[in-house]
């Protein structure tokens, strides 16, 4: 049984008073007894500190958006996994398609910084997804192969428990134009099997797989129903709790 992630990835959004507040509210749905999903919030950096102290005492997981490779140093404007567990965070996302797309991060740098979150004791969450043209051109299945293969180059069975993948179809990111059903189920059900391929059925059974791109409160409950679908990783709409708060929801109905 996968227990389904619900994160919240806040890009470079929100001010200090409207993180507390976001934080705040999801924090009242997420009870530290809470077992039946898990909820992430990944805010900007900056706001870290403020969102942890809204979600003490909480169930509410807190990640970054990005990290170093790097140990701590002289990397002006990078943030360090060791900054990100000191502050109490669970979780990182690395290779977000903003990342790969705008600051130019290939496979292998995605690899470096999922090793470098693993060894610092934070759960990896590594996307892939293809880009339209790659899609219309039938090059889906070979981009998340190939994508995979890069960016976990190098990790054994055992760092995989504490990877998750985020499959995040580009053309659907901030466009409202989200991935039918059975596209999501495609992807993922692919993204499985070379999982089982690479490492063994045992990894491919665990590892959580979410979805993510115009993920929203209407279209929630469809996707996370799919088999291979167990979670989502949420842009807008997990920047209001009256949309979130529904796909949090959605989440949890599907492992009711
Ligand atoms: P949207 O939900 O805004 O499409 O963003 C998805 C995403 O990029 C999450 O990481």
């Amino acid at each position: 049984m996968r227990r389904p992630i619900l994160a919240g990835n806040w890009k470079m959004n929100t001010c200090r008073e409207s993180a507390r507040a976001l934080a705040s509210a999801l924090a009242e749905q997420v009870p530290a007894s809470r077992d039946d999903v898990e909820v992430i919030v990944c805010p900007p950096a900056v706001y870290l500190e403020t969102v942890l102290a809204a979600a003490s005492g909480s169930g509410l997981q807190v990640g970054g958006q990005n990290s170093s490779d790097q140990e701590p140093g002289a990397f002006t404007g990078e943030t360090a996994c060791e900054m990100l567990t000191d502050l109490g965070c669970s979780s990182v996302i690395i290779g977000h398609s903003e990342r790969r797309q705008f600051y130019g991060e290939c496979d292998s740098v995605v690899n470096s910084k999922t090793k470098k979150a693993l060894a610092s004791g934070l759960k990896a969450i590594v996307c892939v997804g293809e880009l339209l043209d790659q899609r219309e051109a039938g090059k889906t299945k070979a981009v998340l192969e190939s994508q995979m293969t890069g960016s976990l180059a190098d990790l054994s069975v055992e760092d995989m428990a504490n990877v998750v993948i985020a499959y995040e179809p580009v053309w659907a990111i901030g466009t409202g134009k989200v991935a039918s059903n059975e596209q999501a189920e495609e992807a993922h059900a692919c993204l499985r099997t070379w999982l089982e391929g690479r490492f063994n059925s045992d990894v491919a059974a665990a590892t959580r797989i979410l979805y993510g791109g115009s993920v929203k409160p209407d279209n929630a409950a469809g996707l996370l129903s799919q088999p291979n679908v167990d979670g989502a990783l949420v842009g807008g709409a997990s920047l209001k709790p009256e949309l979130f708060i529904p796909i949090i929801d959605a989440g949890a109905a599907t492992v009711a």
